[in-house]
Order: C-alpha cells, then sequence, then structure tokens
C-alpha cells in the first residue's frame, strides 16, 4: 500500500491555524479547497488542504473512536474528505502524541492505531501530529515511531508531519521514525522577528533534511497582514509584502515545506505573486532536496549571506538576503562555490523575481539589497569564452 513517493519533495498546501486557529468548519475548509483551484495555486503545486486543531469533541465515543465535532462538521469528516478529494486536492488533519492536543482536545497517546484506522477510514492522507501533553516518562521518539508505524500500516498512504517544535534533538532521530517532515521550530508569528529568528535557528540543520523527511520550519504567514484570531500569532503587527516575500524564499531554498497559513478565500495580488512564483516553488521542490549552505558577506556576517542550493539539472539556486535594517552590499566570489579563477568559467544569471536573464559574471556577482529583502536567481555554470 504505502507509496513510495510520498511526500518526496516538501510538502504544499493550506493548513487552518494561523489564521483560523479554533473558529474553523466544513465551509471555511471546503471555502479554502474551492479557493486553492480558483486562485491557480493548486495548479503550482499547493496540494494538501489541512484542518489543524479545535476539530473534534472532547470526548471519544463508546468504542474510543475520535469524533469530529458536529457542530463545525455537520456532515462528518468523510464528508469533507470526499470533497476536498473531488477537487483533486489531499486532506490533512491533525492530532497529538500525548494525552490531549494543545487545545485540549483528545490526544492519540495509546490510541496510536486505532486513530490511525480511523483516519484511514475517513481518507485523510497527511497527518500532522503535535507534542503537548506528553507522558515525561517517554520519549517523543518513542511515541512519534508509534504514530508512524501506525499510519504505515492502516492500509492508507498518509504523510506523518511530525511537530515537536524542535525539542530532543528531532532532527538526529525523525528520519528513522519514518515521519516525512519534522518541525524545527516553536510556532512562527505574523511578525518580521519571528521570520528572522525561526530562520536563523535553522541554518545550522540544513543537511538533516532531504527526500522523505523535511525540515519544517513552520507554516508561512504570508499575506496574513495582521488577521489571526490568535493573540500570540499576531502579536508585534504584522509584515510588509517585501517581508512576506523573504520569508517565502527563504523557507522556499531551505526546503521547507510551503504550508500556506493566509486566507486563501481573500488574497491580494501581491500575495498571490508571491505564494505562486513558479521559480521558488521549482526550487523549493527540486528532486535532490538538498539543503542550502551559506556564504556570509565578510564585513556584515550577521545580517547579510547567500544561501546557495544544488539543483538536479547542475544549476545553483542563490538566494541573498538582508536581514539589517539599512541597504547593505552582498558580494559573492565564484570561488567560493567552486569555480576557480583560471578555468574560464562563469555564471550566468537568471533573476527569479524580474523573471530576467542577467547575463554571464565572471569571478563574482556583487548586489545592493535594501534592507529585509532578499534576491534569488539560478545561476547555471558557463563558459566565459
Ligand atoms: C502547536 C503547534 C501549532 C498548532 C497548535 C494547535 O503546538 O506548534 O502549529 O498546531 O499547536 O494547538
Amino acid at each position: 500500500m504505502q507509496n513510495k513517493y510520498l511526500a518526496m519533495t516538501p510538502p504544499m498546501g493550506w493548513n487552518s491555524w494561523n489564521t483560523f486557529t479554533w473558529n474553523i468548519n466544513e465551509e471555511l475548509i471546503c471555502g479554502a479547497a474551492d479557493a486553492l483551484c480558483a486562485s491557480g495555486l493548486k495548479d503550482k503545486g499547493y496540494e494538501y488542504v489541512v484542518i489543524d486543531d479545535c476539530w473534534s469533541l472532547k470526548q471519544r465515543d463508546e468504542n474510543g473512536r475520535l469524533v469530529a465535532d458536529p457542530e463545525k462538521f455537520p456532515n462528518g469528516m468523510k464528508a469533507v474528505a470526499d470533497y476536498v478529494h473531488s477537487k483533486g486536492l489531499k486532506f490533512g488533519m491533525y492530532s497529538c502524541c500525548g494525552t490531549h492536543t494543545c487545545a485540549g482536545y483528545p490526544g492519540s497517546f495509546e490510541h496510536e492505531f486505532v486513530d490511525a484506522e480511523t483516519f484511514a477510514s475517513w481518507g485523510v492522507d497527511y497527518l500532522k501530529y503535535d507534542n503537548c501533553y506528553k507522558p515525561k516518562h517517554i520519549d517523543g521518539e518513542i511515541l512519534y515511531k508509534r504514530m508512524s508505524l501506525a499510519l504505515r500500516n492502516c492500509g492508507r498512504d498518509i504523510v506523518l508531519s511530525a511537530c515537536n517544535w524542535g525539542t530532543e534533538d528531532v532532527h538526529s532521530w525523525i528520519q528513522g521514525s519514518g515521519a516525512q517532515l519534522f518541525r524545527s521550530t516553536g510556532d512562527i508569528q505574523d511578525n518580521w522577528q519571528s521570520v528572522k529568528n525561526l530562520f536563523l535557528s535553522q541554518l545550522d540543520k540544513t543537511a538533516y533534511s532531504g527526500p522523505f523527511c523535511h525540515n519544517d520550519i513552520d507554516m508561512l504567514i504570508v499575506g496574513m497582514h495582521g488577521s489571526s484570531n490568535n493573540e500570540f500569532i499576531g502579536a508585534l503587527g504584522a509584515c510588509s509584502d517585501l517581508e512576506y516575500r523573504t520569508h517565502f524564499a527563504l523557507w522556499a531554498i531551505m526546503g521547507s515545506p510551503l504550508m500556506i497559513g493566509c486566507d486563501v478565500r481573500k488574497m491580494s495580488a501581491a500575495t498571490l505573486e508571491t505564494l505562486g512564483n513558479e521559480d521558488l516553488i521549482r526550487i523549493n521542490q527540486d528532486i535532490e532536496c538538498r539543503g542550502p549552505y551559506c556564504i556570509r558577506q565578510w564585513n556584515n556576517p550577521e545580517n547579510v549571506m547567500a544561501l546557495v542550493k544544488p539543483l538536479s539539472d547542475g544549476s545553483l539556486a542563490i538566494c541573498f538576503v538582508n536581514l539589517s535594517e539599512t541597504r547593505s552590499e552582498m558580494s559573492l566570489q565564484f570561488w567560493d562555490l567552486g569555480i576557480p579563477y583560471a578555468a574560464n568559467m562563469g555564471l550566468e544569471f537568471y533573476n527569479c523575481y524580474t523573471k530576467e536573464n542577467e547575463g554571464k559574471f565572471a569571478e563574482r556577482y556583487v548586489a545592493q539589497i535594501e534592507p529585509h529583502d532578499t534576491m534569488v536567481f539560478i545561476a547555471k555554470p558557463a563558459k566565459l569564452k
């Protein structure tokens, strides 16, 4: 049953949490599925529609099974899954490795196999699996292995999205658990400081991601503009469109799953342009799923850097980022990418924002970057003469 290509590249889709938290229902989830299709984002690869926490009743039924809240989901979960599938999309849900979910609903602890069976019977394709109310005497590693085994044997292909917030050195054991993605950070907030902190926190972990097991830096805040109904997520104001574009570029080149967190039924043109950038999606979805390395600007190493990701066709994806508050220079020496001076080789630069071919460069590429901005290129080695 197991599909060997399940989540080979980072999953892409939409999740209800960042904007709606507890305020979810059938109409919202089906509306999000409609919007992914109508906006064209489905055709660009966004395929999972995921319901996060707060979907169930507070009690299991007499057979120990989870029950969807009939007020929020009057036709049951199978009907929602069927609708999402009818749109050519995949359906995701949420549970927790502890006794309760973070919002206090029943968790899957000691119910892993029966819950996996329930999710399979509803037509679930993706399970986000959280870390709240975890019994202290059991390692998270055991609990994520449990749910992974349960899902791998439930009779349906279900992606396991482990969400233990980067605790217990998750990067060191998650491959062996069988999960397809692992949250490596605490919860994202809709502000620039949060984007910057989460990105920097994973710069030394890029080697731990790869095909079938992706480092999840958390869901996207692109296009939220302060619309979350949750005080923590919305704290400190929102980002500008430029900052959302930077956030997207960093998540894309870092190989993070691209799970949209805004209200997809109401996206601005700028939001759609950022989320729909096909070159950035291509960089994110490259089949080899290599993590980028980081070359820092010598005179501003904490704030200005280039992330370089080898792509499967021999080119390099390159993202310049300026995390500082002032316009700054990034000077990328091709020597640092493996191009010796005497080789008569340069790089041909294609700009993923302007969609322009900038031509061949020898020895270095130098750019001025605005505060909080990025420049993203696909660079292909080419003979100079
Ligand atoms: C957190 C998790 C969030 C969201 C929330 C639901 O632990 O990191 O992404 O799922 O729980 O309560």
